[in-house]
Formats: structure tokens, C-alpha cells, sequence
């Protein structure tokens, strides 16, 4: 036999049995982002290089060591996009739909990042982004907290979820906050490990995401963010915390959280889980009011968050919370070769005056029992079966798959009353 090709490490299957459970998530998403009015944007998944290097950062690990960069047959860089920001960015800039400008817009598509796949963290995985154009204040961020908020009352996942949240402030700020903190880190040099000691220069911001405990105590002495936060950063974050205290959201404010992605400022905050082990983040954002301005457009601030699918699938999974329906409803069998194409009338008959009902027809023939087995296995509720008696009598034989009922030979008009009472 010929060798079989594998799937990319890190790059996986979505089997029929699991696309159920992304369905659902998918609808659910899809209707949280419309009863807040957002509205679609759909992307390439393939972008100049440089635009995430422009945008995520030179000295970022996606940057620096995760992106799909080749060259293409013009020779030109380009890169599987790892995250959608800067390409909605990118987009809204080309087509003159952010300045002065309110934009609220949403996007779902596979990101790619060349990270060590372990669950919970792949190659190829799935994000649904929010971002929102041409709003500076805290109501809109408190808005997007609130929409996720929400969604995860919906899918169940409430009490699986904490919020953490901070402020990176305004860049001055920052600025100044970075030169302490590198004078402190520096005066600690013998405790950093390799990865923050070469942070240390670039990017010691970062190091306080550290999670080696033998770094622990010496972080936690570190100076604050919040003791440089610019007067405007503070009243914005208390008025984030303000309405979310008044939409009943609570959030621990966690000194520490920094983010991966160089385009921040202002609130940044991460919903997070313990139930999935080492990669509990679950959907993360926060301002980023420079990027559309470094990317070439004009001035226009900006918030967003994007949430990663396929954690949310795994703790629908864990916590068996979604209620998956079975693909099918109706199977239409047909016995005998002469009620083959009565059988199929009738499915199509169904098709036509039941909008949304699951249909499947039996086809590849077989006697009565191995025709059922395959009923039962679609996970129908209701077998229909088609034989030289229905027809001579005009009636369908329904079998009840589910419930303890008797097999019934039922006229048209009396099917139509039986199937409406199942696909409400
Ligand atoms: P991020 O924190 O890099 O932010 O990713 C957001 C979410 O995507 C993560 O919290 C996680 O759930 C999921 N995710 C990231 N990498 C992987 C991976 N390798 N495997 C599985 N899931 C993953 C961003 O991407 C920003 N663009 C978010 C944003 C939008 N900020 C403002 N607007």
C-alpha cells in the first residue's frame, strides 16, 4: 500500500462528529455579535510581512520566532496571518472606513503561529476577533467585556471564567515605567533566566508574564504600573471598572498582565480558565489607539479582543455543556425497488414544506433490518419506511427511534401533524 500522508503537526482535523460542536459555538457567536450590532469583516489569510512586523512587533515571539513567513513566486514576503488585528486594520485603512469614523466590526478564520503544539495551543487554530473603530472612551471597552460577558453566560461557561485586567496608559508612561523596571530587573540580573535576561533590553515589559517560580518573589517586588499611569489612563480605567461593577462583571486587576503584542495601550484584559492546564487564556485584548496611525492611516483609537476557538470547544467538551443535536431527523427508508422512488418523494415532500428538517434518504439498498440499523445510527428520531403495502394504502410506516411508541402507518396530512410537532 502507498504511504499515507499525514496532517501538518499542530495543524488539525475537524471530524464530522466534533464540526457539531463548533457549529453550535459558531451560531452562538454569530448571534451574541449581532444583538450587539456588529457587523462582518472577512480577511486574507495570507499578508505582507511587514505588516505584522509593523504591528505586533519586531521583538514579539510572534514576530521574532512563530510566523509562517515564505517567499512567493514574485519574490515577494509574505506571511499566514497570526492573529487578525493588524490585517483589519490593514483592510479598514485601504478601504477609507476608519477615520472619523464608527466602526464596530467582528471576523471568525484560522490564524497560524509555528508554536509548540501541546492542547490547547496549535499551528493552525481559530480566532473570532472584535474590534471597534473611532471610540476612545471606557463605555466601549466596558461594551466588549460586557458582549463576552454574555456569551459565555450563554454557552454556560460563567463560573469556569475569571477576568483579569490592567493598563498599559498612555506611551509616555510607559516609557517611564520601562526604565524602572529595567533598573530594577537590572540590580536583580542574577535571578533572570535566559529568556529574560535577553529581554531585558528589548522587551522587559514581558518579564513580568514570567511564570518561573524561581523568579516569583523578586517580580512581585518589582515597581508597579500603576504607580507611572498618566492622570487620563487612570480616570479611563476607573471608568472601565466603574461600569462593570454596574453590570455586575467582576475582574481582579492583575499588575502584571502585559500582553504578547507590541500595538497596546490603555485597558488590556484576559479571560481566563484553569480547567484547560498551561494555556488557560481563553480571549484576550484591549486598546490599541497608535496602530491605525502606525499603520499609515489617520489618527483613530481603537479597542478589540479575539477569542480562540478551539479552547472554547475544549471546555464545551470538558464541561459536556452543549447540547449537540444530531445531524439528522427524518430517515426516509424505502423497502422492495418499487418503492424506491416513492420513498424519495417523500423526502424531498418533507424537504419542500419543512424548511430547516433534517432528511436523510437510505441509499445502497439492503433488506429491512440493516436498513434501520442505519436509521438508528443517524441519530433520526423518526424512521419513515416506504414498502409495497404503503403504497397500495397510501401511508408512510413511522418507526420511533427514541420513544417507547408503536411502529404507526400514518396518512400525508396526519405525518405533517407528527413532524411538526418535532420540528419546532
Ligand atoms: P492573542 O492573545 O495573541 O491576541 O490571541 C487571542 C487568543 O487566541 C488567545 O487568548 C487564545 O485563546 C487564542 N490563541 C492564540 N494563540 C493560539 C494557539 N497557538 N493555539 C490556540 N489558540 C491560540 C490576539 O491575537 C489579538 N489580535 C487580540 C486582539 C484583538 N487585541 C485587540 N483586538
Amino acid at each position: 500500500m502507498a504511504k499515507q500522508i499525514q496532517a501538518i503537526r499542530g495543524m488539525n482535523d475537524i471530524l464530522p462528529g466534533q464540526s457539531r460542536r463548533w457549529q453550535y459555538l459558531e451560531n452562538i457567536i454569530r448571534q451574541v455579535v449581532a444583538a450587539y450590532g456588529y457587523d462582518e469583516i472577512r480577511m486574507p489569510v495570507v499578508e505582507q510581512t511587514d505588516l505584522f512586523k509593523r504591528s505586533i512587533g519586531e521583538v514579539t515571539d510572534i514576530v521574532e520566532k512563530e510566523m509562517y513567513t515564505f517567499e512567493d513566486r514574485n519574490g515577494d514576503s509574505l506571511t499566514l496571518r497570526p492573529e487578525g488585528t493588524a490585517s483589519c486594520v490593514r483592510a479598514g485603512n485601504e478601504h477609507g472606513l476608519l477615520y472619523n469614523q464608527q466602526q464596530r466590526l467582528w471576523y471568525m478564520g484560522p490564524m497560524f503561529r509555528h508554536e509548540r503544539p501541546q492542547k490547547g495551543r496549535y499551528r493552525q487554530f481559530h480566532q473570532v476577533g472584535v474590534e471597534v473603530f473611532g471610540l476612545d472612551g471606557p463605555d466601549i471597552d466596558a461594551e466588549l467585556i460586557q458582549m463576552t460577558a454574555r456569551l459565555w453566560k450563554t454557552l454556560g461557561l460563567t463560573e469556569h471564567l475569571t477576568l483579569e485586567l490592567n493598563s498599559l496608559a498612555s506611551n509616555e508612561a510607559r516609557a517611564n515605567y520601562k526604565v524602572a523596571l529595567t533598573e530594577y530587573l537590572g540590580a536583580h540580573a542574577e535571578l533572570l533566566d535566559d529568556d529574560s535576561k535577553r529581554r531585558l533590553e528589548s522587551n522587559p515589559l514581558r518579564i513580568l508574564d514570567s511564570k518561573n517560580p524561581a523568579m516569583a518573589e523578586m517580580l512581585a517586588a518589582a515597581p508597579k504600573l500603576s504607580e507611572y499611569w498618566d492622570d487620563e489612563s487612570r480616570e479611563h480605567f476607573n471608568g472601565l471598572c466603574a461600569r462593570l461593577d454596574a453590570a455586575g462583571i467582576t475582574y481582579t486587576h492583575n499588575e502584571r498582565l502585559v500582553r504578547g503584542l507590541d500595538y497596546y495601550n490603555r485597558s488590556v484584559f484576559e479571560w481566563v480558565t484553569t480547567s484547560l492546564g498551561a494555556q488557560g487564556t481563553v480571549c484576550a485584548g484591549g486598546r490599541y489607539d497608535g496602530l491605525v496611525e502606525q499603520l499609515g492611516g489617520k489618527g483613530t483609537p481603537a479597542v478589540g479582543f479575539a477569542m480562540g476557538l478551539e479552547r472554547l470547544v475544549l471546555m464545551l467538551e470538558q464541561l459536556d455543556q452543549a447540547d449537540l443535536p444530531a445531524a439528522v431527523d427524518v430517515y426516509v427508508s424505502a423497502m422492495g425497488e418499487q418503492a424506491e422512488l416513492p420513498a424519495v418523494k417523500i423526502a424531498e415532500r418533507l424537504r419542500d414544506e419543512f424548511p430547516g428538517l433534517r432528511v436523510m434518504q437510505h441509499c445502497g439498498g439492503g433488506n429491512f433490518k440493516k436498513q434501520l440499523k442505519r436509521a438508528d445510527k443517524s441519530g433520526a428520531r423518526l424512521a419513515l419506511i416506504m414498502g409495497d403495502d404503503e403504497i397500495a394504502n397510501e401511508v408512510v410506516s413511522v418507526k420511533y427511534l427514541r420513544e417507547d411508541k408503536p411502529q404507526q402507518s400514518l396518512t400525508w396530512d396526519q405525518l405533517s401533524q407528527v413532524i411538526t410537532t418535532i420540528h419546532s
